[in-house]
């Protein structure tokens, strides 16, 4: 097919908004699919996925589509993932293409996540296609819709778009104003390879499958490959082209999408963003964007009986084969024993890799609180980044702590702005605008430390304003804070899984209140057990568990020996989640608890 008639495209959406059933449609009216192979939303694969609503990776899958004027058109659809957490991954996938529907809810309105992926399709000169979706719901008011794309995005909405994803309305118009708007690529076919990786997975007889984007020169099978970032070279065994397979065609032209396979062991030797080229020809220069992505939020994982950890370390390692934004080592807490300290891209990401591992792997999980990454200066001027409460150096040898920044845009109907106020002042916020976008709703952006975010401020949000505020935000660096560790003490014992670092101002509050908690959450023991909560060696706070008084199946009456097995069963199921420290048992529920207390 000729290069003229190719059209590159993702689509835009805040969740829930229709991309999934968007895409499903485009697939259908192509014959991309049929009726039969229909499964659910197709480009949401992953089981988890479609459980949660979420786009996670990047997939990608090529339209065939005769258009109006007769002539066949190649049409590449790049999904991108939904959530922040995957920002970098969005913007790679963006600069596949040349266009980007920008689907918007009808009844919904412009949010957060639209704002800012519609930055990010601008930054990367993209068309834009507006498209209003959910016409069908009484709801629905597509001339507001169009203002709000207009003042909010600065998008000219005359042209948008009016469709039902779900009831099939307007798709055809989708599918023309794809070709007729959006630019076909350019690329120089006769110049270096330039390939940009915008997605790749594991799998285990082929290696890692590269999802790619030609723009210079031309990739087929049998050349040597070099990633350019870490200069390592790999022999194409096969190249083709997403249908809803695998499809090896002879070669990839600039301008096309498409996967290659070269015997690749690890993921990681495929970075997102790196730029692949012609090893006994390279380009001089790679495409621009390269990052080499840096987990934020860290956690301890620890497998609840001590015999899974090899299974935990297996499972791991398969996971991390495809996901090269995960990270773990090894880590070993004096209180729970050996486990893996793990690095997650955000809080989403952090749950997902905790759920699978729990659902795919059947591996029962303790997990310890999520921490960000400090940055310690000692008085000798050395530099230190600190995930790990534990692992954070004395107070004496600190000359000061820095600590990461997000710069957050919170969209919020006008009723509910002074709940967001209040949160975000308990979160040391700083204001940094707020913006009337209409009479109703209100565009409010906010310096938050990052650790103050990953303390249940989502759930927050959503109950202060009964669901309706959007949320998104940017990492910006890092500033001067006064942060302190937290330690709990069970008898006297301070517990290494249980420290937290937090911001000095609410230390001592923090630590009256998380000595509570712990009182509520620890089951009574055979013995009483003293709760301390302390910075440094002062103790802030003390609480007492007074020892358990009766046996659990006093409560059956004595007779029913059936109930009082279920009884036991049960207990033995909670067990599971239970970890002895010391001689003191800990549900799971103790390990986060410090996310809890406000
Ligand atoms: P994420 O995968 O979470 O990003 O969501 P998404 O944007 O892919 O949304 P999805 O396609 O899963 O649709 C979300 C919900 O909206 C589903 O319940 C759909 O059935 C519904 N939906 C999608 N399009 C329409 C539409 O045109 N009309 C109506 N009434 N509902 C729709």
């Amino acid at each position: 097919m000729k290069i003229e008639n190719v059209r590159n495209f993702s689509i835009i959406a805040h969740i829930d908004h229709g991309k999934s059933t968007l895409a499903d449609r485009l697939l259908e009216v192509t014959g991309t699919i049929t009726e039969r192979e229909k499964v659910d939303q197709i480009l949401d694969d992953m089981d988890l996925e479609r459980e949660r609503g979420i786009t996670i990776k990047s997939h990608a899958v090529r339209l065939l589509y005769t258009a109006k004027d007769g002539q066949e058109y190649q049409l590449n659809l790049i999904d991108t993932p939904g959530h922040v957490d995957f920002s970098y991954e969005v913007s790679r996938s963006l600069s596949a293409c040349e266009g980007a529907l920008l689907l918007v809810d009808a009844s919904q309105g412009v949010e957060a996540q639209t704002l800012a992926n519609v930055y990010l399709a601008m930054d990367h000169n993209l068309t834009i296609i507006p498209i209003i979706n959910k016409i069908d719901l009484p709801s629905a008011d597509v001339e507001r819709t169009k203002e709000q794309i207009e003042e909010i995005l600065a998008i000219d909405a005359s042209e948008a778009l009016p469709v039902s994803a779900k009831q099939g309305i307007g798709i055809e118009n989708v599918l023309e104003a794809i070709v007729r708007r959006i630019p076909a690529p350019t690329g120089d076919k006769n110049a270096p390879l330039r390939a940009l990786i915008f997605d790749s997975w594991f799998d285990s007889y082929q290696g890692a499958v590269v999802y790619l984007r030609v723009f210079d020169g031309t990739i087929s099978k049998g050349m040597t490959v070099r990633m350019m970032s870490s200069g390592k070279e790999f022999e194409v065994g096969e190249v083709g082209m997403l249908r809803l397979g695998l499809v090896p065609v002879p070669e990839l032209p600039a301008g096309s999408v498409g996967y290659f396979l070269g015997s690749i062991k690890q993921v990681s030797d495929t970075k997102i963003g790196d730029t692949v080229t012609n090893a006994d020809h390279p380009a001089d220069m790679p495409l621009p964007g390269f990052k080499n992505v840096k987990p934020m939020v860290f956690s301890g994982l620890f497998p609840s009986t001590g015999s899974q950890y090899e299974h935990l370390r297996e499972s791991l390692e398969k996971l991390a084969l495809n996901d090269s934004s995960l990270t773990f080592e090894p880590e070993m807490s004096e209180a729970l024993g050996p486990g893996f300290r793990c690095g997650f891209l955000g809080l989403l990401h952090m749950e997902i890799v905790q759920e699978r591992l729990e659902r795919e792997f059947d591996i029962a999980l303790l997990t310890t609180a999520p921490s960000v990454v400090y940055k310690v200066i000692r008085h000798d001027g050395s530099e230190e980044y600190i995930s790990n409460p534990a692992r954070f150096p004395d107070r004496k040898d600190i000359e000061w702590v820095e600590e990461p920044l997000i710069l957050a845009s919170i969209f919020v109907p006008s009723d509910f702005v002074g709940g967001v106020l209040k949160l975000a002042q308990d979160r040391r916020g700083v204001q940094k605008s707020l913006q009337y976008l209409s009479s109703t709703k209100v565009m409010l952006a906010y310096e938050f430390p990052l650790n103050e975010t990953i303390m249940d401020f989502y759930d927050k949000l959503k109950s202060a304003t009964r669901g309706y505020a959007s949320f998104d935000y940017e990492y910006i660096g890092y500033r001067k804070s006064d942060i302190v560790k937290l330690d709990i003490l069970l008898n006297g014992e301070p517990i290494d899984a249980l420290s937290a670092l937090i911001h000095n101002e609410k230390s001592y509050y923090r630590g009256r209140e998380l000595a509570k908690k712990m009182r509520q959450l620890i089951p009574r023991q055979l013995f009483e057990v003293a709760v301390q909560a302390a910075i440094g060696t002062k103790v802030i706070a003390r609480e007492t568990i007074p020892p358990m008084r009766k046996n659990v199946t006093a409560k059956c009456y004595g007779g029913d020996i059936t109930r009082k097995r279920k009884l036991l069963e049960k207990q033995k199921e909670g067990k599971k989640r239970m970890r002895q420290v010391g001689r003191v048992e800990v549900p799971q529920e103790a390990f986060m608890a410090v996310l809890q207390v406000e």
